[in-house]
């Protein structure tokens, strides 16, 4: 059976990593078809919009998008298409996993195996109440948390840790100051803890969390957060384990789910075939899990493991002196 999933192909490196993706995709004959859509920087030179209604349709009817990064140019309405696209279609749960792989020159090398869920969609980032005095000396920001929100982002990372055979959930807080949102968070979170009763569950502080990712992030399994803090772990765990070439990242909601990678569109390096497609692969490995192909993404993943172990036409950010097709064929060769 075919499942036809949204692909948006994006800007600056994100035409190549697609390639190198779809390439892949299409050596493992997973049974995707796509359905080619524009967003960004592209659909405003064909279409005049960032986000064309023909593209948001395609996301709506397919349930399921494989996207590359976008430019959001400065000045253009949305604060990012991508917080806009989160919000359209209430992708709530921002999952990102972060995993030693050899050769990548990181701090860990082995050793972290963790997944950040972070709330995608309240907290800091509701983009409402912001302002600055007329005398430019106060600045203001609102910040919500729900009871709704709370629930159903605790519950996925628990959900989560079931159905991935996961063993904990570090419920991660700032309760201590945040009186109000962060507080609520952690109530709930407890409240909903409680109805894991195999799952082993703590709690740690932001800053504390922080620190001991960096100090011993084995002992993590899943970590379940509000949205600024998500923003800021993901990203340090990404670090800890060989930077953003390496780390995927899906939005799930309700009624769509779009996956991507976590880093940009690398202007720097864009046009030049340098990029590394692991990090857009390893997404797809994402979506294949929620597309009900476990196995696929378990093929998909020990392919990119076994490529990186041979150091075979690995991607300059790797050390290595292959190209962005280069290592997606390796990795083809692997399935
Ligand atoms: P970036 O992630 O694009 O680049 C940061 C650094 O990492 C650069 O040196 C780049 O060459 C390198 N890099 C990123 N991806 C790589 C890959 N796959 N392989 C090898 N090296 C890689 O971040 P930056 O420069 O802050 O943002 C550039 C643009 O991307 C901005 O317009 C920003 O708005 C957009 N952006 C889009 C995102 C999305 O669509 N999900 C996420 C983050 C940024």
């Amino acid at each position: 059976m075919t499942q036809t999933i949204t692909v948006i192909r994006g800007d600056g490196i994100g035409p190549e990593i697609m390639d190198a993706a779809l390439y892949v995709l299409d050596a493992m004959r997973v049974g995707l078809q796509y359905e080619e859509m524009d967003a960004g920087m592209v659909a405003l030179e064909k279409h005049g919009e960032l986000l064309p209604a023909a593209t948001m349709d395609s996301i709506r009817k397919n349930r399921v998008a494989l996207k590359s990064p976008l430019t959001t140019p400065i000045g253009e309405g949305f604060s990012s298409i991508n917080v806009e696209l989160r919000k359209r279609f209430d992708l709530y749960a921002n999952v990102r996993p972060a995993k030693s792989f050899p050769n990548t020159k990181s701090r860990f090398p082995t050793g972290v195996d963790l997944i950040t869920v972070r709330e995608n969609t309240e907290g800091a980032y509701i983009g409402e109440g912001q302002s600055l005095s007329e005398d430019g000396e106060t600045a203001l920001l609102t910040q919500k948390v729900t009871r709704r929100g709370s629930e159903r982002i605790v519950r996925y990372a628990f959900d989560l840790a079931r159905s991935a055979g996961r063993k904990k959930v570090t419920i991660v807080h700032k309760a201590n100051i945040l009186k109000s949102t962060s507080g609520l968070f952690l109530k709930v979170a407890r409240e909903v803890a409680q109805k894991y009763p195999e799952i082993e569950c703590n709690e740690l502080i932001v800053d504390n969390c922080c620190m001991q990712l960096v100090m011993k992030p084995e002992q993590f399994d899943i970590i379940v957060t509000t949205n600024l803090f998500g923003d800021i772990i993901s990203d340090l765990c990404a670090g800890l384990v060989g930077g953003l070439g390496l780390a995927p990242g899906a939005n799930i909601g309700t009624e769509a789910a779009i996956f991507e990678a976590v880093h940009g569109t690398a202007p720097d390096i864009a046009g030049k075939g340098l990029a590394n497609p692991c990090a857009l692969l390893l997404a797809a490995g994402q979506m294949l899990d929620h597309i009900g192909q476990p196995q696929n993404a378990t093929r998909l993943r020990e392919a990119i493991v076994a490529t990186l172990e041979a150091k075979d036409s690995l991607t300059p950010d790797l050390g290595g002196t292959g190209n962005t097709m280069s290592f997606a064929k390796a990795i083809a060769t692997r399935i």
